[in-house]
């Protein structure tokens, strides 16, 4: 059969054409720059389609052989670092293909029988999101959430000022706000797993749209990728990325949380708050003011989020206008979703690494209790034990705190006397609720952020740490 001559440098889909791609085409077409990161499951998914192509007969042994020996090298130069990847190739899939081709002749020739772009660059970003969640993301969360427990350990007893509205509110032991953040991690942790569902459906084989007229098996492939289930239709099996945009949703929610955390501490770190001492490995100076130690990692990982939010919003407008089936659009999906899962990584570790160095300054912190009429709840509470209905207390607590504003006095420098004219029931045992240190040791109910919930809370995240490390 007559085939034309392959042009140097020509694509692989050139048959039909007379000319080059222009080079405004090819620069503006190209996806190599960025996908070319998938290239190891670019080639374990061909390696996985030549093993089916040779058990169905549609190639021989000898030329599996071939192929196979001819990824892995592609795959060891790759590694090393010695493979040029010239953009003209377009994108990895043909990067790698055209260099087989050019290696081994016929053999490579066949390894895109029943194949098509279209499902194989689905196989392959599911295939490097699953890598992602197994190998990055869910270690780096559960170091993070490591890291929160041994400073919860470490500094968890130190009592602060627990906010609403960024007013004070109750007192609160520290290791209760450090692992909220762990809970929030938690659901992190839970998400992505979830979503790892949705990535483990194998599309090899959906072929361009419609599927092929060869008898191949789709299952060989799947179970050989370790793969849960295979699409059931070829259509959607091209044009899903519902799992790219749910994982880009994941990486944002993973962002949000760590922004939130570091907002917390940014202001913990400041001369106002001064609950916290960032260690200066992890702080940046100013270029003018020399005594400037500032937080700039907390504020990088807040203002990053901004990008994942972005990733997320790009997603989900490049699918929104998609005609059935696969569209070019589709190539830019990468960018998102690369791009968020970056931006998290990074900051999942480097938060890991100030969470580890950071001191807090348990004297700053009960010293910020003593301000803002903290125990006044626990002063209403002590009423309603007394019998008083809780609407009726919370209104005489109201008025005692209107009293010791005008006095300036705190409520435990109140004398029982003065306390006494608000309310018959206040006797003098009602000093054990005007003090933040003994509030958070009266705290019972479950999950409060006090003595008992907190050592319970401990002991449930310590064993769960432990065993996953
Ligand atoms: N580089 C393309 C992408 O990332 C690969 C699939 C291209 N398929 C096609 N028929 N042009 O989506």
């Amino acid at each position: 059969m007559r085939e034309k001559k392959q042009e140097k440098g020509s694509p692989i889909w050139h048959g039909r054409f007379s000319q080059s791609p222009a080079a405004a085409t090819q620069q503006f077409v190209e996806s190599l720059s960025f996908d070319r990161r998938m290239y190891k499951h670019d080639i374990a998914g061909s390696i996985a389609h030549a093993r089916m192509l040779e058990a169905v007969g549609l190639i021989s042994k000898a030329e599996l052989e071939e192929i196979t020996s001819g990824l892995e090298d592609i795959a060891m130069e790759m590694d090393e670092g010695k493979f040029e990847f010239d953009p003209a190739y377009e994108d990895i899939h043909m990067a790698i293909e055209t260099t087989l081709i050019k290696r081994i002749g016929e053999a490579g020739k066949k390894l895109h029988t029943a194949r098509s772009r279209n499902d194989q660059v689905a196989l392959d970003l599911r295939l490097y999101l699953r890598d992602a969640i197994d190998l990055s993301l869910i270690p780096a969360i559960d170091k993070l959430q490591k890291t929160f427990v041994n400073l919860a350990e470490r500094e968890g007893q130190a009592v602060m000022p627990g906010y609403t509205h960024l007013q004070h509110a109750q007192p609160i032991l520290a290791g209760a706000v450090i692992l909220a953040y762990v809970e929030q991690l938690e659901r992190d942790r839970e998400r992505l797993l979830d979503c790892r569902k949705r990535i483990n459906v194998m599309p090899l084989g959906s072929a361009a749209i419609a599927g092929t007229t060869l008898p191949i098996q789709r299952n060989y492939p799947a179970l050989e990728m370790g793969f849960s289930s295979i699409s059931r239709n070829s259509i959607d099996g091209v044009s899903d990325r519902d799992f790219a945009a749910e994982f880009v949703f994941d990486m944002a929610m993973t962002a949000m949380h760590l922004s939130r955390w570091a907002e917390d501490w940014v202001m913990w770190s400041s001369s106002e708050f001064d609950f916290i001492d960032l260690d200066q490995r992890y702080c940046t100076g100013s270029s003018i003011m020399p005594q400037k130690k500032n937080p700039d990692i907390l504020e990088l990982v807040r203002g990053k989020t901004g990008r994942v939010y972005g990733d997320l919003m790009n997603l989900l407008t490049i699918l929104k206008g998609l005609p059935s089936g696969y569209n070019r659009d589709l190539q830019e999906d990468k960018i998102a979703v690369f791009n968020a899962y970056d931006v998290v990584l990074m900051s999942l570790r480097v938060s890991a690494e100030v969470v580890e160095t950071t001191k807090f300054k348990a004297d700053k912190m009960l010293a910020g209790t003593k301000e803002g009429f903290l125990e006044a709840t626990g002063l209403a509470e002590y009423l309603v034990k007394k019998g008083m209905p809780f609407r009726q207390a919370h209104n005489v607590v109201g008025r005692i705190v209107a009293h010791s504003e005008k006095e300036g006095k705190k409520l435990s420098e109140l004398g029982i006397d003065e306390l006494g004219g608000f309310a018959e029931n206040i006797e003098k045992d009602v000093y054990q609720v005007l003090s933040a240190e003994k509030l958070v040791e009266a705290y019972q109910s479950y999950g409060s952020a006090g003595v008992r919930s907190v050592k319970e809370q401990m002991k449930y995240w310590r064993e769960v740490v432990e065993e996953r490390s």
